[in-house]
């Protein structure tokens, strides 16, 4: 990659000072790791606002006024994006002391603008004013999530023109559908000067589609070898509750027809997490909390003093129960015809991963369908090392990649592949260029 050029090294540190840096905090927070802005976004309940942390591109390859800006929303339902900002794909993540940050080479807001959002109201350091504000679906999350970005746009009058990329994980393989959707709807009954420039939305081992979902789990775990054809059977009833139960519109207990599954799943395989098969240990993001919850972490992000920040609410799990197993997959379809859709899985999770996927891309109702189908997947090794990143099959307005070598937190497992897969996409180069992957199957 060409260095930055001098010019825009300049524009950038004079854009990054820091918006408030006690002595304290500097201790903990290094002004190189403090956000661009951070702070609190106002959304339509009285006195309700979220969280959010915005850092700018730090080597962008484009003018300041062409460089896209990506949101990052988290999963859960209710779990922080600033495990997204800390663990996952940020500039700085904290160290297992849970004291110290150490730069993340292979960080997001490189080429582009990254913005975090703690969404829904209740999340991270969203405090909700009362538990009833806490939203109980998707069209609610959506119209705060635009109404937090309108917010955020209008901050700086050299945003809005941006290109604008809405990404996210595992639950957000609710949020990005139902917001993204909701954009491109209002975006016409706007006046020009208050639409959103959405070019693209990316999801990461999504829940979108969890009736298709929920009835793969027996297959991926017994074709990996981590089940016998007896526990596959017993998952398969399992599975077949929440499928029925879903199909009844009995929407909380479907949910923990599939809460069964899984915990059935981890019984029997023993597994520390399904969220990674390859693990010995869970996912230790514990040190983002004991950071977070800091008071000098706190004074330098500007958020609340007084919100103990959690990494997943129980509240808004709660609150979100019955929207677990509803889909949106005409939303997805909605996206496609109107926009750029990547779908990315890491290939070690078996909670929201590759066969998960799968279930429900090959039934989506879009024109662009058969094309993709048909589509080469294409061996994708990283430009960097030439090491095996994963697989691309494109056609259209549809990408979707499995990540080699990662679990359900993509960018935390091989933040290499997940930089070199986002910039590619984003920008249209590499696997996604016009030459790259976009290819039909060889007849045969
Ligand atoms: C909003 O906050 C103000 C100031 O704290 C308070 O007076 C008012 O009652 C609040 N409104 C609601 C609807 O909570
Ligand atoms: C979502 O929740 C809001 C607030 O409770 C409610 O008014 C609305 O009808 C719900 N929408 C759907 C589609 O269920
Ligand atoms: C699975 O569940 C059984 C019965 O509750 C329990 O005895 C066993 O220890 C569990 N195994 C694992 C690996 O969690």
């Amino acid at each position: 990659m060409a260095p930055a050029s001098p010019l825009f090294v300049l524009v950038f540190l004079a854009v990054t000072a820091p918006l408030s840096a006690s002595a304290g905090a500097a201790l903990v927070f290094p002004d190189e790791a403090l956000p661009t802005k951070s702070g609190y976004l106002p959304i339509p309940p009285a006195n309700a606002s979220l969280f959010f942390a915005f850092y700018e591109a730090t080597r962008p390859l484009t003018p300041p006024a062409s460089t896209p800006l990506l949101l990052w929303l988290q999963g859960g339902p209710g779990c922080s994006g600033l495990v997204g900002n800390f663990f996952e794909l940020g500039p700085y993540f904290v160290n297992p002391d849970s004291v110290h940050l150490s730069p993340n080479p292979f960080a997001w807001n490189r080429r582009f603008g990254l913005l975090f959002i703690d969404s829904p109201l209740g999340t991270g350091f969203s405090a909700a004013p009362c538990p009833a504000d806490i939203p109980t679906n998707q069209s609610v999350i959506a119209v705060h999530i635009l109404a937090a970005l309108q917010s955020f746009l209008a901050l700086d009058p050299s945003f809005r023109a941006r290109p604008f990329f809405l990404t996210g994980e595992s639950y957000a393989g609710k949020y990005v559908p139902a917001a993204g959707a909701h954009i491109l709807d209002v975006n016409p009954t706007l006046p020009e000067a208050l639409r959103v420039n959405l070019r693209g939305v990316a999801i990461g081992n999504g829940l979108t589609h969890p009736v298709a979902q929920v009835a793969t789990h027996a297959d991926a775990a017994y074709f990996s070898g981590l089940i016998n054809a007896w526990q596959k059977r017993e998952l398969e009833a399992l599975q077949a509750e929440a499928v029925a139960l879903t199909r009844a519109e009995r929407w909380r207990e479907a949910a923990d027809a599939r809460g069964r599954v899984l915990s059935r799943l981890q019984n029997m395989t023993g597994l520390a997490t399904l969220y990674d098969a390859a693990k010995q240990r869970p996912y230790r993001t514990d040190p983002v909390g004991a950071f977070l919850n800091r008071p000098e972490a706190k004074a330098a992000l500007g958020a609340r003093g007084d919100v103990a920040w959690e990494e997943c609410s129980d509240a808004v799990g709660a609150a979100m129960h019955a929207d677990v197993m509803r889909s949106v997959v005409p939303q997805v379809e909605s996206l496609l015809r109107r926009t750029r859709v990547l779908l990315y899985q890491g290939v070690r999770d078996l909670r929201d991963g590759v066969v998960s996927t799968e279930a429900w891309l090959g039934e989506v109702r879009w024109d662009g369908l058969p094309a993709f189908l048909d589509a080469d997947r294409a061996v994708w090794r990283t430009r960097a090392d030439g090491e095996l990143a994963g697989y691309v099959q494109r056609s259209g307005a549809l990408a979707h990649v499995v990540v080699y070598s990662a679990g359900h937190l993509v960018p935390a497992d091989n933040g290499l592949a997940a930089q070199e897969m986002i910039e590619d996409w984003v920008l249209g180069t590499g696997l996604f260029g016009r030459r790259g992957g976009d290819g039909r199957r060889r007849a045969a």
